[in-house]
């Protein structure tokens, strides 16, 4: 049986690599996850008259080309079960309101790469790239991990603004590659000088002493705030989660014993006050992973921006749809 149009939509295909429509497209905007993608919302685009810059008329044809250029997959045949699924799915979420063309422009890297915030660009990088690269840039399933020691400048400005094939038959322009450029109105200059500053001094974090200081991967925090030692229990909705979260130090999370099966599309630890997720932030990279996870100790950490304060509970999310697999708040033991 052919995944349902909305798996379709939010899900990698079996056919292709790991990129789902929704990793690059919300429905609408703004997002209740909170993410920004590259390419504009597309709730409505079964109404819209053209597609890609008025280059193609047919939906068919403008899906095939991200199934083909971004997604590397084949194109879908008209009488595809799939297709006619996420037709479908994509035809119930537009309705029938009329729907207007949208265009966007493809630019080329600023001339000046200089003076961006590096703090601005780090709250920017995990709303705009945190979906394939994950929480300050420690890499997914989706994209690298990006440290500034291997990277320029000027690398990062031609990937953000021209990656893509450049043999593409819609897109003007591109350099190379399957992660998807941002266009003009979707990233500003400013804000792609102040994720050059973030990206360039991403040095990955060196462990230090006390909490999580030490441990690869983690960043160090100091030890100052009242919840530390908190602990949650999470409780199982599904896909099998458990586990026991404590709060070790201002920014970090420790959950032992962590069971769950690994499945799901874009599922990371969430923040939750008052037992509500969907206003969280992520406090992880992307969870999903085959084999799961076997009782194992692992971490979660505050985006730099966020404090203790904003959080009292943690989820184990499904970003893509909005569901918690397992959640606990925080109290004294
Ligand atoms: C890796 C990112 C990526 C993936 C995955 C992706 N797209 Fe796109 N898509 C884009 C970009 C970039 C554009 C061009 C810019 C824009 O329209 O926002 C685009 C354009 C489109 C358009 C044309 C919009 C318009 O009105 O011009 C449609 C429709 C569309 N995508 C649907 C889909 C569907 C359905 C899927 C899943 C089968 C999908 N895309 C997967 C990046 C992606
Ligand atoms: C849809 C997924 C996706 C998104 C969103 C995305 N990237 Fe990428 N990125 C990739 C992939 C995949 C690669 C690996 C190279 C390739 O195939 O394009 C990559 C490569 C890169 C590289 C080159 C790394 C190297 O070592 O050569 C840089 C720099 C980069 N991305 C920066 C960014 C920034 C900054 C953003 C946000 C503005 C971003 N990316 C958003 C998927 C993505």
């Amino acid at each position: 049986m052919a995944p349902s149009g909305e798996a379709l939509y939010s899900e990698r295909h079996d056919d292709g690599n790991t990129f789902a429509c929704a990793t690059c497209h919300a429905l609408a905007e703004p997002t209740s996850d909170g993410f920004r993608r590259p390419g504009h919302p597309i709730g409505d685009a079964a109404n819209r008259p053209s597609y890609k810059n008025g280059q193609l008329t047919e939906l068919l044809d403008a899906v095939n080309s991200c199934r083909v250029e971004w997604m590397v997959a084949t194109a879908f045949a008209s009488d595809d079960s799939r297709w006619i699924a996420l037709r479908d799915f994509l035809q119930a979420e537009a309705g029938d309101a009329a729907a207007s063309a949208i265009s966007y422009e493809i630019v080329s890297p600023p001339s000046d790469i200089s003076g961006g915030d590096a703090d601005n660009g780090r709250d920017t990088f995990n709303q705009a790239c945190v979906v394939c690269h994950g929480v300050d840039a420690t890499g997914t399933e989706r994209g690298p991990a990006l440290r500034g020691e291997t990277l320029t400048d000027e690398l990062v400005a031609e990937r953000v603004r021209t990656s893509g094939p450049s043999d593409s038959p819609v897109y003007p322009g591109l350099t190379d590659g399957i992660m998807p450029f941002w266009a003009a109105d979707r990233l500003s200059d400013d804000e792609l000088l102040d994720v050059i500053a973030f990206v360039l001094g991403n040095d990955g974090g060196a462990g230090g002493t006390g909490g999580a200081g030490g441990i690869p991967g983690l960043r160090e925090c100091d030890s100052t705030h009242a919840k530390i030692g908190q602990v949650a229990v999470l409780s199982t909705f599904a896909h099998s989660v458990s586990g026991t979260a404590e709060i070790i130090d201002d920014c970090t999370i420790r959950v032992e014993e962590f069971v769950y099966d690994g499945g799901g599309i874009d599922v990371r630890f969430y923040s939750g006050l008052g037992g509500n997720y969907v206003n969280g932030f992520p406090m992880s990279e992307d969870l999903v992973r085959s084999g799961g996870y076997n009782g194992e100790t692992v971490y979660a950490q505050l985006p730099v921006s966020r404090t203790l304060d904003e959080l009292d509970g943690i989820s184990v999310w499904c970003v893509d749809v909005a569901v918690s697999f397992g959640d606990g708040i925080f109290a004294s033991p």
